[in-house]
């Protein structure tokens, strides 16, 4: 039977949402930013936070899928859904759930890039240092976590768990 360990409260969630809403809304408050959200992990992490940014902002998602083995990431990142606003001359924040090894991420953003916005940061709710395969740089972060598979507030285990309103980790063996 696969055992859920809660991680991160749904209180310490909000708090920290809350926190980085108001400091987006402080950094882009002499702009409107594109938020683009990549689906499906970041959705329910964006949902809460837009709520609480408040300056005007824009909504838009991708939707990517990583070819290869299905818990390792590639770095080899499919669109499966691009966004439907353009983004030259834009102020982009992308929204993530996780940054495992950062190649997702750093597809994504390269992505981006050749559409020449004007600038693009990075918001991500949790980042898993110990795995970084590549330097990457978080403008916004939630939390740190440790190398553990984690599930819940957007992030799924096989599709479920998106819907835990709180994070928590999978045990995968007796040792963890
Ligand atoms: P990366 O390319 O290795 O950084 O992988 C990024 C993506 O893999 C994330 O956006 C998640 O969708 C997924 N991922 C990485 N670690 C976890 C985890 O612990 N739980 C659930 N999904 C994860
Ligand atoms: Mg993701």
């Amino acid at each position: 039977m696969t055992e859920i360990v809660p991680m991160i409260s749904e209180q310490r969630l909000a708090k920290k949402v809350k926190q980085l809403a108001k400091q987006i809304s402080r950094d882009y408050k002499n702009t409107t930013p594109l938020l683009v959200g990549v689906l499906k992990g970041a959705w329910v992490f964006m949902a809460d936070l837009v709520r609480h940014i408040t300056i005007p902002v824009n909504c838009d998602f991708l939707q990517v899928s990583s070819y290869g083995d299905a818990t390792e990431s590639s770095g080899v990142v499919k669109i499966v859904t691009d966004l439907k606003c353009t983004i030259e001359n834009r102020d982009i924040i992308l929204v993530e759930d996780i940054i495992d090894t950062g190649l997702t991420l750093k597809y994504i953003k390269d992505y981006l890039s050749l559409k020449r916005p004007k600038t693009i940061k990075i918001c991500s709710l949790l980042d898993k240092p110990a795995r970084h395969k590549i330097k990457v740089k978080i403008d916004y972060l939630g939390f740190k976590v440790p190398n553990k598979f984690v599930v819940g507030y957007g992030i799924d285990y096989q599709e479920l768990y998106r819907n835990l309103p709180y994070i928590a980790y999978v045990k995968l063996d007796k040792t963890e």
